[in-house]
Parts: structure tokens; sequence; C-alpha cells
């Protein structure tokens, strides 16, 4: 079932996702070879509470961490460690913030200094796909159009979108319908409708979308080592068109 949001829980939303967005701003000050994913993790699940609200992963499906922080060939649900990040490396950050019970969810990959020219166009390219499919979130069309804007520019690009993880429905509940995939025909699916409340988080790869699952059971990464980038945002249908509600301000 998809649950309609008023425009007071949208608000609700909102609210929680600027809590996030700033965390993600300030995480990308922190990002440089050497630091750990672990402190990361430890700084955004401070910097949530310190603001009044919860970290959702952590304890989700017994997911152990705040943040998923997936790096390189990782396509997401990394545990964050104590390994340094590296020169030339990709990360994504990923989290969902709970304020007084409303969700909202945001994933950002970062450059970690000096990243190789195919590395950037792929981040550049996950980032541009997720606001195509953003444009497509308007009432009376149907959730393959999203999903087909995204595939059509990342495929065109050379790159490969991942099947097995997709974009959800958000509310109360972290995953709610209906699912969003980031690939598939356009004019199929749900129709949009205002009050929907939706993620798209679409997951590029530079090779095969094909992933596997590492032993602590959560890790996904490609099965051919290639990279993986991923941007994610909260959005609601709104009258006035889609309404992200986990805005950087600085990002488009
Ligand atoms: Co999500």
């Amino acid at each position: 079932m998809i649950t309609i949001k008023t425009k007071e829980q949208i608000q609700k939303m909102k609210a929680a996702g600027e809590i996030l967005a700033a965390c993600h701003r300030e995480i990308s000050k922190m990002i440089a070879p050497g630091i750990t994913t672990l402190e990361i993790d430890r700084f955004a699940e401070n910097f949530i509470i310190k603001n009044g609200a919860t970290p959702e992963q952590k304890g989700y499906n017994g997911y152990p961490f705040a943040t998923c922080a997936s790096v390189n060939d990782v396509i997401c649900h990394g545990f964050p460690s104590h390994t340094k990040l590296k020169d030339g490396d990709i990360i994504t950050v990923d989290m969902v913030v709970n304020l007084n019970g409303w969700l909202a969810d945001s994933a950002w990959s970062y450059p970690v200094g000096n990243v190789s020219e195919q590395h950037l166009k792929l981040l550049d390219v996950t980032e541009k796909s997720l606001y195509l499919g953003i444009e497509k979130a308007v009432i009376g069309n149907r959730i393959g159009d999203i999903s087909n804007a995204i595939q059509i520019y990342a495929e065109a690009e050379g790159f490969s979108v991942v099947r097995e993880f997709i974009g959800h429905g958000i509310g109360k509940d972290m995953h709610e319908a209906p699912q969003v995939p980031h690939y598939g025909p356009p004019n199929v699916g749900t129709r949009l409708k205002e009050g929907m409340v939706l993620t798209i988080e679409p997951m590029i790869n530079t090779g095969t979308y094909r992933s596997k699952i590492d032993q602590d059971g959560w890790t996904a990464r490609t099965i051919d080592g290639g990279w993986s980038a991923q941007y994610e945002h909260t959005l609601a249908i709104t009258a006035d068109g889609p309404l992200v509600l986990t805005s950087q301000q600085l990002d488009r």
C-alpha cells in the first residue's frame, strides 16, 4: 500500500532531510586521504543525535552502523571500518535520519583527493542521472518514466545500472511501496500522485551491474571489480513538481 503524506507530514520529513543534508555537507569537508570510514560514521552518528534525531539504519535488520560506507567497487551497504581512505578512492556515504518518527534517506558519493578521469566521470554521470530521474517525478507520470530516464542516460555514457538495489517509498518506515527501479521501460508502473514520497538512488557501475555479497552478509560489490557510485535523494510529489527533502543547496 502506498501511503499518501499530508503537507504537514512532508514538512516533518523535510526537517529530517535538513539534518541529513547538513550532515552530508560536513562530511564532504572531512573526506580526504587518511581518514577512516569509521571516523566518518562516528561523526555522522554524533551529528544526528546532537540535532535531536536518531540514525535509523543502526539496528535496522541488524545493520550495525549509522552509515553505510561504500568504497570503490562496493556498490552499497559497506561497513564503516578502520581502513584509511586513499588518494584516488571514491566513497559513498548513505544514511537515514529519524526526526520525531519521520524519515529522510540520502546517499552521496565523494572523490578522495585526486581521482582518475574515468571515475570523476562516473561520479558526474551518476549525480546527473539522479536529477534526470527527479525531473520525471511529477504528477501523472509513472515510476517507469523515472527508471527509464536514468537507464537511458547512464548507459549512453558507457556505464551500467545496478538491478539488485532500488529506490522506494519512505515515510514512517524506511522502505514503503512503491519500488523505484533505476532501469526499465517508460510508461509502466505506479502512476505518481500528490503526496507520495520516494527515494531515487541510482547505483551506477563502470563495468557490469552484477553484484555479490561479502561474508559479512551486507557489503555488496561488483563481481568484476569495476567501481560504483550512488547519489540518493528523498523527494515528495507535489502540485508544484518534485520537492527534494534532502537538498544540500549547493547541489543542482
Ligand atoms: Co534509500
